[in-house]
């Protein structure tokens, strides 16, 4: 077979997914044009109730990304200088920049090996006088501990803010994400499992003083028209990505079953392998936003797949404190051990919700055949 006839299998195909439900998605786009109100008009509404519904939560407000919905969310909790606030030292790094945007300090915790999700004993072992809230992030898909993270968080009287960016529809002992802590960020980046065409992101809660302040914050400080009571900011997320993530909201459960199913497919495949995946445990619900295994020798698995045409990822080969952004500040009281030997070794495979049973199969055989070994 010549390269010409090969098709590349993407990390994630989003074209594929827009061919599916494309007259759906432009009736959406007809409608929000032929209204003609294109912010803070009916369809950011709509979708705030359906995504606080979809979430168990009181409330939703739209917001322009998932770094705004983190950032507005400290402003709202009063985070500020002075102020530390923990994150995973191998999350995605809007969640450690959010806090610094407000000028406090991200703190950084060690993850799990078993599960790469921030690690409980290593928050504890960073809280100090100065720290207000906890980050833990439902990484890759997978809710984080948020039984042990919440008792920390009582111990101490800290915040917790949970990062939902990757973890749409996941469930922690039978609860939705964004349900689990006083407030939730989520990202609509259009990488995500509910992504729209472009940036966006929404808050959950069930405070109304957050809610409040968060829709506030988002809209120059107003409470009615011209009548500006705090300090903001124009983070508003747009009528047009809502009425296409109202869509999209139709779908996400069965495109998260096809995700699951895709990643018990690589788990099986992988099993008694080098190739070591991360384990479900009983009560979450993961959603593999993202299928990372951890395995030797990454760089002759790379070159393999990239002579296959195949796309992977590394998510991320640079932990937060190793880069030029975080030279010489002191995010990292704590070695990291874990976070740093993980991103040396970590590798995305493809997955979405349509990534077909035989390019899977292609896959599992590039990365184990990279070994000798036969798929
Ligand atoms: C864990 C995590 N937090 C926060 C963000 C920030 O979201 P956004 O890109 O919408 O600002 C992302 C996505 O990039 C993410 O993956």
């Amino acid at each position: 077979v010549t390269s010409q006839t090969i098709n590349q299998i993407r990390l994630f195909d989003l074209g594929r997914q827009y061919a599916e439900i494309q007259p759906e998605i432009e009736a959406a786009i007809h409608d929000v044009f032929s209204r003609g109100v294109y912010v803070k008009g009916p369809f950011v509404e709509t979708f705030e109730r359906e995504w606080a519904q979809y979430c168990g939560t009181r409330f939703a407000i739209g917001v322009s990304s998932g770094t705004t919905a983190l950032e507005l969310l400290f402003r709202a909790y009063g985070i500020g200088p002075g102020d530390e606030v923990i994150v995973p030292a191998n999350t995605a790094i809007p969640t450690a920049m959010a806090v610094s945007n407000v000028g406090a300090l991200p703190i950084l915790a060690d993850c799990e090996r078993s599960s790469a999700n921030i690690d409980p004993d290593a928050i504890e072992a960073v809280v100090t006088s100065r720290t207000k809230a906890i980050v833990p992030v439902h990484l890759y898909g997978r809710p984080a501990r948020m039984d042990e993270v919440a008792e920390i968080a009582r111990r101490h009287g800290l915040i917790v803010i949970e990062d939902a960016a990757q973890a749409h529809g996941a469930r922690y002992r039978g609860k939705r994400v964004g349900s689990l802590s006083a407030s939730a960020a989520f990202s609509f980046h259009p990488s995500k499992n509910l992504g729209a065409y472009g940036d966006g992101g929404i808050v959950t809660t069930d405070d109304p003083v957050i809610y409040e302040k968060v829709s506030q914050l988002r809209d120059i400080g107003q409470s009615a028209r011209y009548t500006h009571v705090r300090v903001g900011t124009v983070g508003r997320l747009d009528d047009l990505h809502a009425a296409m993530l109202s869509v999209k909201l139709r779908h996400l459960d069965d495109w998260i079953a096809a995700r699951r199913a895709t990643a018990e497919r690589y788990t099986r495949a992988f099993a008694g392998t080098p190739v070591s995946t991360i384990p479900d445990a009983e009560h979450e619900f993961a959603v593999y936003h993202l299928y990372v295994v951890e395995l030797p020798d990454r760089d002759r698995v790379c070159a393999a797949l990239d002579a296959a045409h195949v796309d992977w990822g590394i998510h991320y080969p640079t932990p937060i404190h190793q880069q030029q952004a975080y030279a010489g500040a002191p995010i990292a009281p704590r070695p990291l051990p874990v976070a740093e030997a993980r991103s040396a070794r970590i590798l995305s495979l493809p997955m979405s919700a349509n990534l077909e049973p035989a390019e899977l199969d292609r896959v599992v055989e590039v990365v184990l055949g990279a070994f000798g070994g036969a798929a």
